[in-house]
């Protein structure tokens, strides 16, 4: 790999033996990919995915003291994904035993180190840092150092930054450093689309499942989604973003996509447009039929699948908060449908805590609480990646979670449908 001077200075030791290890170690890590330079992180603040002190991760702990007693904190301010704990979330004595003591006994430790290495603020824990109320939103062209794959999806797609599916610690490494290795997505040629998706659905497809389907077709290639404009429009208004947002967390969790063009709406394809398609492309063309294919080919990993839910969870990734308002008067509307006050299953819908705040100014807020749904800041995924909430019948509408834990898959239409009192068809 070719260093500028600066670079090379950094790698020789100029800043530190623990700035020299970095350096080296986001260099190895560029020339597995072939990486031929290193280039600036521009990106105004970073995104780190580890937000869960988990007590067994001894040695990051281990490694976050050494960086900040070595000063090698991050050059730039960030936000950090979702933390696992909320006393709000339904729970029981046992389960909070297993949280607190023993799997996350390491949170308020490893809270205070982030704010040590630069977290930007107390509230900036949410997968999605590019909502408006977060702050952290890159700007069109921005080099990232960010590691979260549905913000990365977003970042590169919606916002036209331009970020690879790094690992956690590596993000971290980009952060302290202030540069990157140049492949994959920082390149022209890595934002080329090898697919290209026909989207030919009668309908406006449900995001969580186009996404899964595209994920698992293409999995970590580009696709450019030709069909979709028509029926999101081709302005990235709010309820477009929230769309896009579901839809990239999807492809990245039940693929691994980290960039997506979609034909006359998002930057580069509006900008370029076929132009961003590689010679040789394949094509994959969705209809209602492989909709309906993909979402029958989920797995229920539930023990019983005959169980009724005990816990619903809705907003993975975080909700926006026009989503969140949107939520709340579909549950409000369809309780009163039925003659019923509460939501039949207990359900927990995530957001921003930035949006929080908002929200709870709103006069939904009081909507919200009134229908017994329970609003938190929580990672659900963090939630139930444990052998006691694993056991649970857990439902939910974000295929990221479906894929990751023991949680059943619904539309947002069925979610809707179950948790004000119509029952599990
Ligand atoms: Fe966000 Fe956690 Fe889902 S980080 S995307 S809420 S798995």
């Amino acid at each position: 790999m070719e260093l500028t001077k600066e670079q090379q200075q950094i790698l020789d030791g100029a800043k530190g033996e623990t700035m020299a290890k970095i350096m080296q170690t986001l260099v190895m890590y560029g020339e597995t990919f072939g990486a031929t330079k290193m280039v600036p992180v521009t990106g105004e603040m970073g995104h780190l995915v580890t937000s869960f002190g988990l007590g067994v991760m001894k040695p990051v702990y281990e490694l976050m003291d050494k960086l900040i007693a070595d000063g090698a904190v991050s050059g730039q301010k960030f936000t950090v994904d979702p933390k696992p704990l909320d006393k709000n979330v339904p729970s029981d004595f046992l389960k909070n035993l297993v949280f607190r003591k023993f799997m996350y006994s390491a949170q308020d430790s490893y809270d205070a180190q982030l704010e040590q290495l630069g977290l930007a603020d107390k509230d900036g824990y949410t997968c999605a840092c590019y909502f408006d109320q977060v702050g952290n939103k890159p700007k069109k062209g921005d080099v990232l150092s960010w590691a979260e794959s549905s913000a990365v999806v977003y970042a590169n797609s919606v916002l036209g930054a331009r970020c690879n599916r790094n690992s956690g610690i590596i993000e971290l490494f980009g952060s302290i450093v202030g540069y990157v290795p140049y492949f994959g997505l920082l390149t022209d040629e890595g934002r080329k689309a090898a697919w290209v998706v026909e989207v030919k659905t009668s309908a406006v497809p449900e995001a969580q499942i186009l996404g899964s389907a595209i994920g698992m077709k293409v999995m970590e290639d580009v696709p450019y989604i030709k069909g979709l404009s028509e029926f999101l429009g081709r302005e990235l208004d709010e309820k477009t973003c929230a769309y896009l947002k579901d839809f990239g967390a999807a492809t990245a969790s039940n693929g691994a996509v980290g960039l997506y063009h979609v034909e006359g709406l998002t930057p580069e394809a509006r900008e370029q447009g076929e132009d961003l398609i590689a010679p040789n492309a394949r094509t994959y063309v969705i209809d209602d039929a492989e909709l309906a294919r993909v979402k029958a080919s989920y797995p229920v990993m539930w023990k019983n699948p005959e169980a009724s839910p005990k816990l619903c969870f809705v907003g993975c990734p975080h909700l926006s908060l026009e989503q969140l308002k949107d939520w709340t008067e579909q549950v409000s509307r369809g309780l009163k449908d039925r003659g019923l006050s509460k939501v039949a299953v207990p359900t927990v819908f995530t957001t921003a805590p930035a949006v929080m705040k908002e929200f709870q100014k709103l006069p939904q807020a009081k909507t919200l609480e009134e229908t017994g749904v329970v609003l938190s800041y929580i990672c659900p995924l963090m939630y139930m990646n444990n052998p006691l909430a694993g056991k649970m019948p857990v439902i939910t509408n974000s295929n990221k979670l479906r894929t990751y834990t023991t949680a059943r898959y619904y539309t947002s239409a069925e979610i809707l449908d179950i948790i004000t009192g119509g029952g599990r068809k």
